[in-house]
Order: C-alpha cells, then structure tokens, then sequence
C-alpha cells in the first residue's frame, strides 16, 4: 500500500520496528534541544524557572535524552540492516515489538519522574525510584534492570537472526560489540558510598562506551551504509572495519585513564591515560581515511546524496569532536588546568554531535529513501534546499557553539586556574570575565540557530524524496561514465 508517497506497509516488520525506534529518537532529539536551550538560558538569567526547572533537572533531562535518543537511533540502525545482512527475516518479532514498548514506557516514566520530583533527601529508596545520581545515566536502578532485560531481548533477536541466517565480517563485529556494550552497563550498576570508587566504575559504561564501544557500533553501521550509499565493495569495507576496531580498542580501553588523574586513584594512570588516550585519534583518522577513500573511488557518486553528505559529515566530525578536541586536553600537563571547565563542555558537544549525530541521521535518509519506494535521493531532487540548509544550520551552530564553549573554557584555564590557583574565588572570577559572559551569550545564539536547523531537518524527514519518481541506480563498480548526479 502507498500512502502518499510513504510506502510503511511494504517495508519488512524489522524496518517497520526501525521507524519506531527512530520516530522516539527525533522526539527526544528535539527534547534535548529545547532543555540544553533552558539550561542554557540559566547561565544567562540565573533565576529564570528557579524552582520550577532547576538548571539540574533540565541538564539531566538534556544529557539523559541525548544517550537515549542516541541508543534508539542506533536500535533502529541495527534493526534496519539485521534482515538485509543475514538474508532471514528476524526470529522474534512478538519479543522485538514488546521490547520496544516497554522500553519506550520505561522511558516516559523516567523522563516524569526527573521533571517532577527531584528534591528532597536521597536514600536507598529514592536510588530505587527517583535518581540514582550518575550523570548522563541517572535512571534509577528499576529502570536500570528493565534497561538491561530490554537490552537482553534485543540482542537475542538480534544475534539469534544472524545464526538463523548468514554471518559477515560486520554482523560478527556487530554481536560482540554488543555484547560488550551491555556488559558495561552493568558497571554503572551497583552501590558503594566511596566517591572515588563510584566514579571508577562509572567511567567503565561512559568512557568506554563513547570511545570504545559505540565507537565500534557506528563503525559497523558506516560500513554498511558506505555499502548501500556507494556500493562500496564489500571485503574492502570490513578489512578497514576490523583495523579500525583493533585500533580503537587498543587506545580506547587504556585511555580510560585521562578520567583517572584527580579522582583519587593511583598515579600511575597519569602516565597511562596520557599515552594511550593521546593514540586515540588514530583510528579516528583511519574512519577519516576509509570514507573518504571509498567515496573517492566511487567518484561521490551516489543513490542518496543526504545519506552520504551525513556519512561524510560523521567521519569527520568524530576525527575533530572526539579526536582533536579530546586530544587538546588530555594530557595530564594541560588537563590539570583545563579539567571541568567549558573546554570540557565544548569537546562533548562536538564529539557527540560528530560522531553520533551524524550517524544516526544518515541512517535515518536510508530509512526514508526506502519508504519513499526506493527513489533517488539526489542532490538535485525537489526541495533539495531543506536536507541542506538543515545541514548547514546544524553545523554551523554546532561549531560555533563548540568555538563559543572553548573561549570561555580557555578563560577559565587561564583565570581560574593558572592565574587564581582554583581557590573558591578564583572560581567565581572566572564565570564573571566579560570573555565567558559573552561566550555563553554566543552559546545561545548558535543554539537558537541549531534547533532551526533540527525543525528543518524534522520537516525535510517527512517530506524528502516524497516527490521523486526516479528509480535507484545501481551502484556496481565499474560504472564509470554510465551514472551521472
Ligand atoms: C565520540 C567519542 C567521544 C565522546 C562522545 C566524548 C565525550 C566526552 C564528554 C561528554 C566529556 C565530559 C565528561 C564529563 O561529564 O565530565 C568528555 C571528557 C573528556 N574527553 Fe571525551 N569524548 C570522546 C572521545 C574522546 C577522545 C578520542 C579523547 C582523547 C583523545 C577524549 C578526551 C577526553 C578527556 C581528556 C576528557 C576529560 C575532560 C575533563 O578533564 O574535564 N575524548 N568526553
Ligand atoms: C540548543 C542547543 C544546545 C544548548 C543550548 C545546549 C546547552 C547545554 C548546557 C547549558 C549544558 C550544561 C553545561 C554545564 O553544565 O556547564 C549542556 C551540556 C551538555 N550538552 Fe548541550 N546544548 C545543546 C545541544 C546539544 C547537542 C546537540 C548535544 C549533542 C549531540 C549536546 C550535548 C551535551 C553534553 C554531552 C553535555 C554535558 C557536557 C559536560 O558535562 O561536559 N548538547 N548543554
Ligand atoms: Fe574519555
């Protein structure tokens, strides 16, 4: 059946799911937007909603939503390609549909509970109901279970399609990725009342997730998507797959350390965190490298240009968000001045919009080229205007906003830290500067003009390709100077 352009009922029941999990990932995309906006008010009119939204609550609600929404996004990717992958439709569809809406219940119920009842004393029973403190994963601890079942059913369906079916080098990379992905969780898990100790464990699911195992997923989901964008050959596509995960792993897990330089563990990781964490752009120049190359070799030409402008986008926005921007501050010598400052703030915005972000909303192009009836999604199709002014504007408040953040953290290194020596004054010296004042200003403005971008971007989801009639061409090499656009 075709409804207007959207063909939802002639997709398979996994990529039916994928929109789902897609369609909640926008929804929460578009929340964080608007309480980063809130919180970023605060910085300006500290007053503004004081006891109504604290600038805790919408911080939490903000990051909260972005791991969230990030995970949907990456559910819905992996969805999306586990039946084209393995050649079988996906064993358990009863459990993958109910999956998806306790999951998503589970969600809603936290997301209540943060903006309604975050005050007050904490104890065993709040870290059971309310918060259970860790930020970016403050769920409390019955979500966390159900998180973990959730997790659990997913990837039985997911592992249990792929032995149904045939293995590849990506789905093989995929399902242990996973199961390192889950496993981690379970370190941000349990209790203990020495801060330190807390904040040991903690960095296992935050740090190696974004910088090892996520990292890794978007590696699979590139490699296919360069597949699908480019008709990227496939044996050259997983060679590179498996040097970018030996290399990540391998600068990834040790660099774990440049969390462990002040927080009260042995100094022996101040010489390993800065060494391995200083080779982690490596493998991030290899994904760089790799998209490039390919693109290259297929002269950037492609079925889907919005699909491929993000994918493009992705590779190097991880290689300057996570890359330069984590490098500039991570050895000890410089972290020990710029530690939990804007600078900190900037290299997360930009790493998590580069290296996630993009991702997600490439993937979610392919999805729509799909719906649309497998139509070419050109460069020049009609109302091309939106997929790249949305672009655009995405990126441009991005960088600015990452350049406005680094001003005033580099203020804050100077004037905090090495002029005032981090006394308490020193401190409020430094957020009164005119260069941070203004900085937040900036913040806002580029905030503003992104969240413009995310609404363009939402409309161009619904509208992309509706128009086009054009068939998809194939992609197969040699093709030479048979396909033009
Ligand atoms: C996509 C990958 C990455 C993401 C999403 C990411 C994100 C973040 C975020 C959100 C923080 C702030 C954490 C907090 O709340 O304290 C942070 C801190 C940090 N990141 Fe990354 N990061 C990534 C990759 C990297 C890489 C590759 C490096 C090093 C080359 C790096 C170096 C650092 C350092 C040194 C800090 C500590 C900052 C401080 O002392 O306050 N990151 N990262
Ligand atoms: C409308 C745009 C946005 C605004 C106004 C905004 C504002 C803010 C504010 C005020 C904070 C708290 C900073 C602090 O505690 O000093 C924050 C934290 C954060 N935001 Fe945003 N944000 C926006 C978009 C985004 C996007 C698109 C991402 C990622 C894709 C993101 C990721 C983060 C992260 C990772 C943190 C924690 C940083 C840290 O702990 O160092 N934000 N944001
Ligand atoms: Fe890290």
């Amino acid at each position: 059946m075709t409804l207007g352009g959207i063909n939802y009922h002639e997709l398979s029941f996994a990529q039916r799911l994928s929109v789902k999990y897609f369609t909640v990932a926008m929804v929460l995309f578009l929340a964080q937007m608007l309480f980063g906006l809130l919180a970023g008010a605060q910085f300006l009119w500290p007053d503004f909603l004081f006891g109504v939204l604290d600038f805790n609550v919408n911080r939490m609600v903000h990051i909260n939503a972005m791991v969230v929404w990030m995970l949907y996004g990456f559910i819905g990717s992996i969805f999306w390609l586990v039946e084209d992958e393995s050649g079988v439709p996906l064993v358990g569809p009863r459990i993958a549909e109910a999956t998806f809406w306790v999951l998503t219940l589970a969600v809603t119920v936290v997301v209540v509970v943060y903006l309604v009842v975050q005050s007050g004393p904490g104890n065993q029973w709040t870290l059971w109901l309310i918060n259970e403190g860790r930020e970016y994963i403050e769920a409390p601890r019955w979500a966390d279970i159900g998180i973990v079942l959730c997790m659990v059913a997913i990837f039985y369906n997911v592992a249990g399609t792929f032995v149904a079916g045939r293995w590849s080098g990506i789905s093989g990379v995929l399902v242990l990725d996973l199961i390192a992905l889950a496993g981690l969780y379970l370190a941000g898990m349990f209790y203990t009342t020495n801060l330190p100790m807390d904040q040991y464990w903690w960095w296992w699911v935050i740090h190696l997730w974004v910088e090892a195992t996520w990292e890794v997923l978007v590696g699979c989901i590139m490699a296919w998507g360069l597949i699908k964008t480019l008709g990227a050959r496939r044996r050259i596509v997983t060679t590179w797959l498996y040097i970018e995960v030996a290399l990540m792993f391998g600068s990834g897990i040790l660099g774990l350390g440049h969390h462990y330089f002040w927080i009260g563990t042995p100094e022996y990781w101040l010489g390993i965190g800065g060494f391995f964490s200083a080779l982690e752009p490596i493998p991030l120049v290899a994904m760089v490298v790799h998209a490039v190359y390919d693109a290259g070799r297929h002269s950037f030409r492609s079925n889907n240009h919005p699909a491929l402008a993000w994918l493009i986008a992705h590779a190097f926005g991880n290689f300057l968000g996570a890359g330069v921007w984590g490098f500039m501050q991570t050895l000890p010598q410089i972290n020990m001045y710029t530690h939990g400052t804007q600078w900190s703030s900037s290299h997360g915005h930009l790493a998590f919009f580069g290296a996630y972000t993009t991702i997600v909303v490439a993937f979610i192009y392919l999805a729509i080229q799909r719906l649309r009836g497998d139509v070419w999604m050109s460069a020049g199709m009609d109302g091309a205007w939106r997929w790249k002014w949305a672009l655009a504007l995405l990126h441009i408040g991005m960088v600015g906003m990452s350049i406005a953040l680094l001003i005033a953290g580099y203020e804050q290194s100077f004037v905090e830290r090495a002029v005032g020596g981090s006394t308490w004054q020193a401190y409020f010296a430094g957020q009164t500067q005119p260069w941070f004042v203004q900085a937040m200003w900036w913040r806002m403005a580029f905030g503003v003009l992104m969240t413009a971008g995310l609404v363009l971007l939402l409309v161009d989801f619904l509208r992309a390709g509706a128009q086009e009639t054009r068939p998809i061409k194939s992609l197969a090499l040699p093709q030479a100077a048979a396909a033009g656009g």
